[in-house]
């Protein structure tokens, strides 16, 4: 059977950051799935479909990667998939504390499920999907951050926004 492993967040949108992290944990894992939140955020920018149709364009060509959807709590979401490990990405010693707080609730919840945390390439220790929005909200440049269908569905909601004013 092997490993499987829980990525998990919100992912609206999808940044290079998230893909260097799913990329490193299909070395290390048999599988991964990329589990996106649902209502995770009360007006995300992309709805659930959209990021769900974004991860699985992006990972088309990764068999081990697989995408799904999931509400409640993490740890039953991982105890339903049978898998043992939840992967985070920690980019900052900001990232730290809060993810501590996860990991060790996660594992009071569930001990039977381990928190394993990656870094991401420094290129994209930096960036996060509030810091995108916001840029590209601004007229800022992402090309490079995220991959080219978020760059290009961004923009197209920049789009159907002036329309609409
Ligand atoms: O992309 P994000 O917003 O950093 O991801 C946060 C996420 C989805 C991992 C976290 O909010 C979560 O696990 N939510 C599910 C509800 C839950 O289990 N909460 C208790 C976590 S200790």
């Amino acid at each position: 059977m092997g490993t499987l492993a829980v990525y998990p967040g919100s992912f609206d949108p999808l940044t290079n950051g998230h893909v260097d992290i799913i990329t490193r944990g299909a070395r290390l894992f048999d599988r991964i799935v990329v589990a996106i939140l649902v209502n995770a955020e009360k007006s995300p920018l992309f709805t659930m479909a959209e990021r769900v149709e974004i991860a699985r364009a992006v990972f088309r060509n990764q068999p081990t990667v697989e995408v799904d959807t999931f509400d409640g709590l993490l740890v039953d979401y991982v105890e339903r998939r049978r898998a043992q490990v939840i992967v985070r990405g920690l980019r900052a010693v900001s990232d730290f504390e809060f993810e501590f707080q996860m990991a060790l609730m996660n594992r009071r919840l569930n001990d039977k499920i381990a928190t394993v945390f990656m870094m991401p390439a420094e290129q994209y220790s930096y960036i996060s999907p509030r810091l995108i929005k916001e840029v590209f909200a601004l007229g800022g440049r992402v090309h490079g951050l995220v991959p080219d269908m978020v760059e290009q569905r961004l923009r197209e909601k920049v789009a159907v926004d002036q329309n609409s004013h």
